[in-house]
Parts: structure tokens; sequence; C-alpha cells
């Protein structure tokens, strides 16, 4: 019989004594959970969910563009996913004259879809424990030789799955190298916008409702997955055809019930639940504060310059949406642990840990010290970390006279060896294309203004941390004056007349006397130097710790439930559609309706501004059907683990079908990345009844109705009456 993996069985032993609720689980073991699955209403099998032998749920699922997740609802490849994971490419296909961000996008024919090059989606091939293959042969060896066998047994490993095949295969570890999965994945290049609602639907709501309950968000936008030759992925070209899925949702307009099973089946990215108290306290005390006060220096700018024009707005929708909604889930996370007093839960824990440790000579030994180490290592570092945390506000996140010095370095690196004259036009004209994309959505004094407010306020916060000589050697201002006005990086004629001119003189002049590279450069060579070098040790060392943090959990606790942090790869989740009440005397209900749009539309909030189309249908209650005792249904709450990552996933019924797009959670939720709280915290999804309503009624979208295959419940539905047929 095969062993099994001791976390694995541990899992196993404990989990019909645990809250379903916690936990992000692995699908290749999820015939492990399938009874307590069943108990809780599921009718499928584990099997149906994830199978190497036979088409599964599995196959429907696609990690969208790397950080979001999608779901085929079709045999010819058509993929939903999220409003805001559809963003990017909404905007980029937008301009003055194809507001697509303000009025929506619908293809009425194959043709009319939008490619959208570097988009990818990938299906999970198979998910296999490799972690005995990987530790092969290391028995014995330690340091730098362990890891290099460690590495090589990944890299054969990795050879050998892909061998004559199509597929791409990872490696990763689980529980900080407790365990070791191979993911194998096919991945499609030829992704097209099929469909988006106007951002008044898909962004109802704006910063204003995001990450908070009561949410009416429409926050869905339609795709489709091409292939080439044989259904195989291909790069895009006219003659792909829409791929012919595995397996794809049937969709579910039925009746909800409060209390009926769900399950979110997605990629989330990235939980921390193991953190100990000392580096929670550090998080939630200095390193949170200071990145949500840089973001808000940010945001302060972008948000007057969205509402002093159209232009503006349009440039920086997506920026604005990105920056805003890391900004918020932090106040969200911090706000949260602070209520339930996570440090003081955390210290509680550690004790019970540390006491079970001690009961044991051989668990004192490997467990005793661990606790300690980690809230020692957390002393040494944090300086460090919070160094590398502020560069990443500033210069990642802050003004983007960075970004295009970042753009431009790999050229100015590499022009010695442009002995060619071929390969240095080539190059130049890279250089133009990407600074073309660069400078559509930037603006000169929107930047600017970032520039000033955040170099302030990063120098205030750096100021005990130490930071690089040449910033401090200029005020905000000053050093603004000179970006602003002299840097070819900060102004497209610029930049097109440096380009125009280009040669070894200019060259050595622009790198000599750039300010704006001057200044990136600089500030670079220190991050690069002095504090890269240093997080990569903390991390390193704290992920030491964690191993055998963990391994002591599986080991001394066997009967909790025990799950490995997100890590981007496919992971379930189940729960119930259920409310919450966070809050003393208030509770929250577990749906909202089409009628709650019109009472927030009703507050005059630039947020919650609707098209006059559709606040008409909507005051016309014309729900042809997809309505719920009279009522539309708009978003729905349930008791599902969920991060980042999650967004677009799709939240299934107990029989599989499609009921909505997970892309929320709650304010009081959003501390689940480092601790979940079965009370409070709640994904939020949209119901896929709506998204149909607003295809069919409000787009006209009836091509993808049609594509989709409907699930009905006992309610009967009213006959509907086609444009072609009635
Ligand atoms: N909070 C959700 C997530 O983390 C939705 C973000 C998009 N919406 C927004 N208003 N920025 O992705
Ligand atoms: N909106 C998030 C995402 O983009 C999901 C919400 C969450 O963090 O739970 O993945």
């Amino acid at each position: 019989m095969k062993r099994i993996s001791l976390a694995l069985l541990c899992m196993m032993i404990s989990l019909f004594r645990v809250s379903a609720e916690e936990g992000m689980l692995i699908p290749s073991v999820i015939k492990a959970f399938e009874d307590d699955m069943r108990a809780m209403g599921m009718k499928l099998s584990a099997e149906d969910i994830y199978s190497v032998n036979k088409s599964s749920m599995k196959d429907a699922i696609m990690h969208f563009g790397g950080g979001c997740t999608a779901e085929l609802v079709s045999d010819r490849g058509l993929l939903l996913t999220n409003h805001h994971c559809g963003y990017s490419q909404v905007q980029s296909h937008s301009s003055l004259e194809n507001d697509y961000i303000k009025y929506g996008f619908w293809a009425k024919t194959l043709a009319e879809e939008l490619a959208n090059p570097s988009l990818t989606a990938a299906r999970i091939v198979r998910i296999e424990d490799m972690t005995k293959a990987v530790f092969f042969g290391t028995q014995g060896l330690s340091g730098q030789a362990y890891d290099d066998k460690v590495k090589s047994n990944i890299k054969t490993l990795i050879e050998d799955a892909t061998r004559g095949t199509h597929y791409e295969a990872s490696i990763k570890p689980f529980n900080y190298g407790n365990e070791y999965y191979m993911i194998v994945q096919e991945v499609f290049k030829d992704v097209r916008l099929v469909g988006a609602p106007p951002s008044s639907v898909g962004k109802f709501g704006g910063d204003t409702d995001n990450w908070v309950w009561p949410r009416h968000t429409g926050d869905f936008s339609v795709f489709r997955i091409y292939a080439g030759p044989n259904n195989m992925p291909a790069e895009y070209s006219p003659s792909n055809q829409p791929y012919k899925p595995l397996h794809f949702f049937p969709v579910s307009v039925k009746d909800r019930v409060p209390g009926e099973f769900t399950m979110v089946y997605g990629f989330p990215g990235t939980t921390e639940q193991h953190l100990s108290s000392e580096h929670l306290r550090y998080i939630m005390d200095t390193e949170r504060p200071a990145r949500i006060a840089m973001r808000q220096e940010s945001l302060s700018v972008i948000d007057a310059s969205m509402r002093s024009s159209d232009l503006l707005r349009i440039k920086y929708a997506s920026k604005q949406a990105s920056i805003a909604n890391g900004w918020k889930k932090w106040i969200g996370q911090i706000g949260g642990l602070q209520t339930v007093n996570a440090i003081q839960i955390k210290l509680d824990r550690e004790k019970i840990y540390l006491d079970m440790a001690n009961s044991k000579p051989e668990w004192k030994l490997k467990y005793g010290g661990v606790i300690e180490e980690m809230n020692k290592i957390v002393a040494l570092y944090k300086g460090s970390d919070f160094a590398y945390g502020m560069a990443i506000e500033y210069m990642y996140v802050g003004a983007e006279s960075f970004k295009r010095a970042r753009g431009i370095e790999k050229f100015m690196d590499e022009f010695e060896s442009y002995l060619d004259k071929d390969d240095l036009s080539k190059a130049i004209e890279d250089l133009r294309k990407d600074a073309k994309g660069f400078f559509k959505d930037y603006d000169e004094m929107t930047d600017r203004k970032i520039f000033v407010k955040t170099t302030e306020e990063y120098i205030r916060r750096m100021e005990k941390n130490g930071m690089s000589d040449l910033l401090k050697s200029k005020s905000a201002e000053e050093w603004a004056n000179d970006i602003y006005s002299n840097s070819v990086l900060t102004n497209e004629a610029r930049f097109d007349a440096f380009l125009n001119r280009l040669n070894d003189s200019t060259l050595s002049h622009f790198v000599a006397s750039d300010p704006a590279y001057l200044l990136w450069k600089g500030m670079s060579a220190d991050l690069y130097e002095n504090v890269i070098p240093q997080v990569r040790l903390f991390n390193g060392l704290m992920d030491q710790q964690l191993k055998v943090y963990v391994e002591g959990k599986l080991e001394m606790f066997p009967k909790d439930k025990h799950w490995a942090d997100a890590n981007s790869t496919l992971r379930i989740t189940y729960g119930k559609l259920e409310g919450s009440a966070p809050h003393d005397g208030m509770a929250y209900t577990e749906h909202t309706t089409l009628r709650g749009i019109l009472d927030k539309n009703n507050t005059g909030e630039a947020d919650f501004e609707l098209l006059p189309d559709f606040r008409a249908l909507a005051e016309s209650k014309d729900y042809d059907g997809y309505d719920q005792d009279g009522e539309l249904w708009v978003c729905f709450t349930g008791s599902n683990h969920t991060t980042g990552g999650n967004s677009g996933s799709p939240v299934i019924d107990a029989e599989g079908n499609l009921m909505g797009l997970n892309f929320d959670r709650s304010w009081e939720s959003t501390m689940s990345d480092f601790m979940f709280d079965a009370d409070r915290c709640r994904n939020i999804t949209v119901d896929i009844r709506y998204v149909l309503w607003i295809m069919d009624k409000y787009a006209g979208a009836t091509n993808l109705v049609d594509e989709m295959t409907l699930v009905k419940g006992k309610k009967k539905k009213k006959k509907k009456c086609r444009k072609s047929k009635c």
C-alpha cells in the first residue's frame, strides 16, 4: 500500500472534529474530506471534483493571467472571471471614442472578440505529492549540499514529467518544505475579450464598497479561450478556434437556500497563518501602517486627477484600482486583528504549543525553542524588512518616473553590446513601443504630485531606518523640479527627442546627468546591495523555523485541522451560504438585491452612479425569471475561506453547478489571511443569475446566455422570448 505522508494522515484523522470552514485544501487529497463535505450536503464524489483518470471539475478551472481564477461555462471555451481581473484588458482596448470602461463591451460574434497579447489561462493537468522523490538521497546532507540535492531532484522530476508533452510543470514547497507537490499545467495563450459590463455595474460601489458587505457589485467579465490545431494551446492566430474543454460548468438559476452547501475552487495567493506573535505585532504596528500611509499619499493625488477629467479617469483607472485595493484591505486587516486581539490569541496558542513541546523530551528538543527563535529573527531583521516594504511602496507603487527609469535600464546596461547596427535599431524600436504604452496612461502633473508626496512620506518614515544619501541630498520639491523639468523619462516629447538623436555621447550624458535616472540608480543600488540580501536572509531563516514549527503542529496536535498556507496553487474550500454578525447588535443577511443598487444610487455618491439606461431597466423590475420570490439577487456571502487570487473563482453548489463568481471578502474578514475566524469571515460572490440578467436583459448578449447550460430548479421559469424566436 502506498504510504501516506504524515501531514495527510494528520489531516485525515482530524478532519471530522473540526469546523468545515477554515482551510484551503489541496484537490488531490480531497477524497479525505469527501464524507465531511457530503455531511454538509454535497452530492458529488471526490472524483467529480478532482480526477486524473477522467474529466472532472478541475478541468473547467483556469489560472487567469497568473493572478486570478476563471471558469469555463460552455463547450466553446467561454470563460468567466471578475471584472477587476479583466480590467486591464478592458482598459487597454478603451479610448475616448470607445469607452468600454464606462459603457461596457459586448462582442456579438466571434470575429468581434478582442485579442490580448500576453494574457494566459492555465489548466491544471495534475497535482502530485512529490515529497519523497524531492528528498530522495538527502539523508545525512545539510546546508548547501542538501539544498543542491533538493534542487537537482526537482529539476530531474520536472524534466521527466514534461518530456515529450506540451505541458509545463513546477514543484512547490507546501507547509514550508514539509511537503512538495508537482503541478503540471497546460497554458493557453490566446484568450480574447468577449464582454464586460459598464464599470458602473462591474465596479459598482467602487472603493467605497470595496472589501465591504452589503455589496452590489456585478464583478464579472467574459473571455474566450482559443486553441490551435488539435485543440492545443497556441499563440494568437486568426485561424485559432474556440477551445473545446474537458469540462465546463452548468449554471444554476435555481432558488438559493440559506445554509446550503457552497464550495470555492480556485487559486488563492498567500496566507500567513503561522506567523509568530512578534512577527504579527511588527506587521500590525509598524509595517502595514507605513505602507498604508504611502498609498494614501498617492491615492489623494490620483483621486483628484481622476475627478478632474475623463481622460485622466481612463488613464489612471486601473492603477488607482490596484493601489486602493491593497490599501483598503490592509486597513481592514489591522482593524479585524485588533478587534479579536489577535496578538493575545497567538500568545495563548504559543503557550499551548510550548507546553506540549515541554511534555516530552524529544519534542522539547525539536520544538521547544522554535517560537523564541522566530521572534528573535523578527527582532533582528525587521528593519530590513521595513526598508524593503517602503522601497516597494516608494519605487514600485509610487511615482512612475521610477518605472520609466526601470524600463530603460536594461537598454542602458546593454548599449555597449549593440555593435551590430540592426540590433541597436531593434532595441530602440522596442524602447519606443514600450514608452508609447507607458505614456498612454501617464500624466506628468499627476506623477509629479505623487512624487512629491510619496518622497516626503518616505523620508519621514525612513528617517530612523537609514536611507540613501542621494535622496537626502535635496528636498522632495527640489528633486521634483529637476526630474519633471529636465528628465527625458518624465515627458513624452523629451523622450522621443532623446531616442531620435541617440548616440554614444547623448547616452553618456543621459547616464551621467538625467535626474530621474540617477535617483533610480542610486535608490535601486541601495535596495539591491543593502536591503534585499538581508530580506532574503530573513525569509530564508524564517522559513527554516516555520518548517520546524509546522512540523511540530502536525506531530503534536494530530487532531487539529491542518492545511498548507495558500501558495497560488489550486485549492478547494467549502462552507455554507450564510450571513454573519460580526458586530454586537447587528447582523448581515446573506444576500443583496437589485433594490439595494437603486437605494445606493439615490444617495448621489459618485461610486454609486448608474448609467440612465441601467437605472431605467432596474426600475422596470423586468427580471425575466432570474429573480427569486420577486427579487433579483445581486451578491451573496458564504463561509468559504478565500484570499486574493480567489477572485473569479467559481462558487459551486452541492451538485456541481455554478452559483456565482467569488470576488471579495467582507471588511471584517480580511484578517483571515493571518487568522481565520469562523464567526466573522465571509467570502462575497456575485450571483450568476444577476450576471445572466445583465447579459440578457441589459446588454442584449443573448448569444452568450444561449451558449451556456442553464440548470433550472423547482421554480417555473417564464418562457423566454428571444429576438429570433418566441
Ligand atoms: N477587493 C477585491 C480584490 O481584492 C476587488 C478589487 C477590485 N475592486 C475595486 N474597487 N478596486 O481583488
Ligand atoms: N478580490 C480578491 C482577488 O482579486 C479576492 C478577495 C479576497 O482577497 O478574498 O483575488
